[in-house]
């Protein structure tokens, strides 16, 4: 058992997709690898009245579908650990009334017991969400863990901003985007820190465009009337596809702590030019309009292609190239960074494909870096080579157990480290980049379910996208 406070962990949205898929099998894990407190409860709530044992069975399922060999034991002992009840933004009191009598079994003092709140909740209600727990006192002594969007727009975003500082200060908010707790994402800062290889390439000098690629060939699966609301500029790009370009820019933190990795990644976001919605291509799937709960005549962009820029002295004029779509041909998550030719007259270096480095964010970290190399033979030609780093191979898997994203940042959220998570301020100047696509939101493309999007999307890359050249 890992040395942690007691804590009842409240989860709104208990009964929900991302409590099913991620939240409760991530609970699990993290019990059966002993790195929850020793003493602690959780309640699940949701607007529907359930009895404990239906949530009890939901969540076993849960864990059955997401998990192999699940350990009945630890399975056992989570469930008994469970309990249920319903609660709305208007009404919390009975849950309020659950926590304490919850807190007031656990082997400790009331005093001591630490609250985390998980609010897995539509957009429009998070704000009176967060006013009833501070109407009920449930934000003492407690972590609020927010989910993205946050906000749907500048100033949605800063209402919900002001919202959350009514009830709780802003060291207890956790924004959580589950692309910061991804392995990938983090090896991001010891590849690129620790290579002296990598490191004094890493700019403008050296580096001609930036393509941060996640294209994803699922589409609704159930979750129209979220889309309908949100849309894929706000559900991936102004979060996912942002913290990554905040990532692969920062300067060097001056150490790895809270403070110093977002101070880092927030100047980058102070120096990302606002969009330029000529530069922004929406696009939407034939047959989207014909998935459940979505409008007949919805506008709603499914994908998003763009061009932004970081105007520092490190990135001025780098394009970095965003896009992502559902019912693309692909699941991937690739950064691309491609390498200028450099200045040589003796060597025919654009007659083969560019040198870049490609980092695939998968759970097993992949690497690759695309280099140019003499083609075996009488004469100077060049052919491409490839030097690959594949960690799942290289690292001895008894070292090296990485924790999926919604573990790593639950465990963080309990250990009260928010490194990973997103600070209000970087969300208000995401919200101010974005903001002029909103107010000048481009025409939507329709594009081929399976395909790499809009022409015009697939143009916007000078020189081409890496994935599906
Ligand atoms: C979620 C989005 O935050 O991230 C989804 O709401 C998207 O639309 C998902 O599919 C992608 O996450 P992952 O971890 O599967 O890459």
């Amino acid at each position: 058992m890992r040395d942690l406070p007691p804590h009842v962990l409240v989860l709104f949205g208990a009964t929900g997709d991302l409590a099913a898929r991620k939240l409760f099998p991530g609970l699990y894990t993290l019990a059966a690898r002993g790195l929850l407190p020793e003493e602690y409860a959780v309640v699940g709530s949701g607007r529907s009245e359930r009895s404990d044992d239906e949530v009890r069975d939901l969540v076993r399922q849960a864990v059955d579908d997401a998990v192999d060999d699940v350990d009945e034991g630890v399975l056992e002992d989570l469930l008994g650990r469970l309990s249920y009840c319903a609660a709305t933004d208007e009404d919390g009191s009975d849950l309020a009334e659950v926590v304490r009598a919850v807190e007031d079994d656990l082997d400790t003092e009331v005093g001591n017991v630490r609250r985390l709140l998980y609010l897995s909740v539509p957009p429009d209600v998070l704000e009176s969400m967060a006013a009833m727990l501070g109407r009920e006192g449930l934000t003492e002594r407690a972590r609020l863990v927010v989910e993205k969007p946050f906000g749907l727009d500048l100033a949605s975003s800063r209402s919900l901003d002001a919202a959350l500082r009514e009830v709780a200060e802003e060291d207890q908010v956790f924004r959580i985007d589950h692309f910061l707790g991804k392995e990938a994402v983090q090896n991001i800062l010891a590849l690129r820190f620790a290579n002296g290889v990598l490191e004094p390439a890493w700019n403008r000098h050296s580096i001609e465009s930036v393509q941060i690629d996640v294209p994803e060939t699922l589409g609704m699966e159930g979750r129209g009337s979220f889309y309908e609301s949100t849309g894929c500029l706000r559900d991936m790009v102004s979060t996912h596809l942002c913290q990554l370009l905040g990532f692969v820019a920062l300067e060097e933190p001056e150490d790895l702590d809270e403070r110093s990795v977002r101070d880092a990644k927030a100047a980058v976001f102070e120096s990302l030019r606002p969009l330029d919605p000529s530069r922004v291509v929406l696009g939407q799937y034939d047959g989207y309009r014909d998935e459940d709960d979505v409008d007949d005549d919805s506008d709603v962009e499914t994908l998003v292609a763009l061009e932004a820029y970081v105007d520092n002295d490190r990135w001025r004029d780098v394009p970095f190239l965003l896009r992502t779509g559902k019912r693309m041909a692909e699941t991937r998550r690739t950064i691309t960074l491609r390498f200028r030719t450099p200045a040589t007259t003796v060597l025919p270096g654009a007659e083969c494909a560019a040198n870049e480095l490609v980092l695939e964010l998968t759970d097993d970290v992949q690497i690759q870096l695309d280099v140019r190399a003499k083609r075996p033979g009488p004469t100077m030609h060049l052919t491409e080579g490839t030097f690959r780093l594949d960690l799942a191979e290289d690292v001895d898997e008894e070292e090296a157990e990485p924790l999926a994203a919604y573990e790593r940042l639950l465990l963080d959220t309990l250990e009260g480290d928010r490194t990973f998570f997103t600070r209000s301020d970087e969300v208000d100047r995401l919200w101010q980049v974005v903001q002029p696509v909103l107010d000048d939101r481009p025409q939507v493309h329709p594009y081929e379910p399976g395909s790499w999007g809009p022409e015009a999307a697939v143009a916007l890359a000078p020189g081409g996208w890496r994935l599906g050249r």
